[in-house]
């Protein structure tokens, strides 16, 4: 076999067999296949597609690449969640506590942040002492013993989609829907949850803009995961603004502390509900949605939610006293605001532009390399729809670094559309894919 077959075959519009996918993954991850036959191969992808058997092959093959988790030391369903990317997006705190006191196992394996979007290993290390790394034995041993674990994803997981997804960030080659689908599928099926709930994010913040392309991406990734014997749901999110009112490594930790005690931002208590109720469901816990959704109330009312937050956080060697007193986390020394200059309705907040403003205050990473700042970020003060007179506050930014502050500050002022008369409030759920079909919300 020979790459520049495959990448002609490709080019000229036919599909791939599974011995030519599994031949490129295999010699490209190898390092046998170099990288400028792979950007073609890509290139050629992007434009030709696959489809649903190629797309299929290619998860497979990035699986197969690497360490695949066997879970099955686990007592119950074990379900996991997945968001492909937002900002503000704090929802793992929160929802891995909620669901594990309903006693369903959350292994939870997560990311670092890259870009303008967060990752949930980053957030919890604002946390003194909080270890995301551990064995496979030491993950599974908490997971039985308290119902949850979070920890970071190994460098074995899928080690193909990470080398692809490295060449695809350079080459122009992300937002090709059968690349998204294996590479976010071939890491979530590596990790060996029974049930996978996935948070497609739709609109400006997010990979996919239109809502049409995301209910796509969405169903492939179910497709993918079916044909693969799981059972998968998802959820398409709004990420026309960020999620909640902090964007920020501690500030998040603390958002998610308010919201399981009860005290959290609507909407992202709101999306914690309904995902915790499709997974849930995925779990085979219960059928009925309304069921769902009263027990996790429940939880959150009860402090139970809270409770498991804290046991989380006691079994992989964070501080309680932070937990239980948010203002010890780290917290930026400069406080900016951005004040309302006349009497207005907020018309829209470009998310990807405020994750990029809380990059700036070094809330995440330039380059792989980067030191990251936990105490920095943005307080978001007024959502999309909010009315602000002048003079009022509109965000707080949180800075170590004065220079730095005023850079965000200019970024961040520029994120925001304003309108004299009422907007309309945006939609945070725009549908549900469940084995029960695909649902619209209105
Ligand atoms: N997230 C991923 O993991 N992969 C993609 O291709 C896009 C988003
Ligand atoms: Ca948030």
């Amino acid at each position: 076999m020979r790459m520049y077959d495959i990448i002609l075959k490709k080019r000229q519009g036919q599909a791939l067999t599974t011995e030519e996918i599994n031949y490129f993954v295999d010699g490209f991850t190898k390092g046998e296949i170099p990288d400028y036959q792979t950007s073609a191969l890509l290139m050629t992808i992007f434009f030709s597609k696959m489809n649903h058997r190629e797309t299929v092959d290619l998860t497979k093959a990035m699986i197969n690449s690497g360490d695949v988790m066997n879970l099955s030391g686990i007592k119950g369903v074990v379900v996991d969640k997945h968001s492909t990317g937002g900002v503000g997006d704090t929802t793992t705190l929160i929802l891995g506590p909620m669901v594990a006191a309903c006693g369903i196992p959350m292994a939870k394996m997560s990311g670092r942040g890259l870009g303008h979007t967060g990752g949930t290993i980053d957030k919890l290390e604002s946390i003194n002492g909080f270890n995301t790394q551990m064995t496979k034995e030491e993950f599974i041993y908490k997971v039985n013993k308290i119902g949850i674990a979070i920890a970071g994803q190994t460098s074995n997981l899928a080690p193909a989609d990470k080398q692809l997804y490295a060449l695809r960030d350079v080459t122009a080659t992300v937002d090709n829907l059968s690349l998204i689908a294996s590479s976010v599928m071939s890491k979530k099926l590596a990790s060996g949850a029974q049930g996978i709930l996935l948070d497609v994010k739709t609109g400006h913040g997010a990979f996919m803009k239109t809502q049409e392309d995301s209910f796509e991406l969405a169903q492939m990734m179910i497709d993918i995961g079916n044909a693969m014997g799981r059972n998968v749901s998802a959820i398409i999110t709004d990420m026309n603004q960020p999620l909640g009112r902090a964007v920020g490594n501690s500030l998040e930790v603390k958002e998610a502390i308010d919201t399981l005690r009860g005290n959290g931002p609507e909407d992202l208590y709101k999306l914690c509900l309904a995902l915790g109720t499709e997974l849930l469901i995925l779990a085979g816990y219960t059928n009925s949605p309304d069921k769902a959704l009263q027990i996790l109330q429940k939880k959150v009312e009860g402090g139970e939610a809270f409770e498991k937050f804290r046991d989380l956080v006691k079994s992989q060697g964070g501080s309680i006293e932070q937990v239980d007193n948010t203002e010890l986390l780290p917290q930026g020394k400069y406080k900016v605001n951005l004040l309302s200059d006349k009497n207005q309705y907020i018309k829209s907040i470009k998310a990807e532009e405020v994750g990029l403003a809380a990059l700036t205050l070094g809330a995440g990473r330039q380059t792989k390399e980067s030191k990251i700042d936990l105490g920095v970020g943005i307080y978001l003060h007024k959502k999309v729809g909010d009315f602000t007179n002048k003079g009022e506050l509109i965000a707080t930014i949180y800075a170590n670094d004065e220079e730095k502050s005023k850079l965000a500050l200019n970024q961040l002022s520029s994120c925001y559309e304003y309108s004299l008369k009422p907007v309309e409030e945006k939609k945070l759920i725009y549908g549900i894919i469940n084995k029960d079909g695909t649902q619209l919300i209105k």
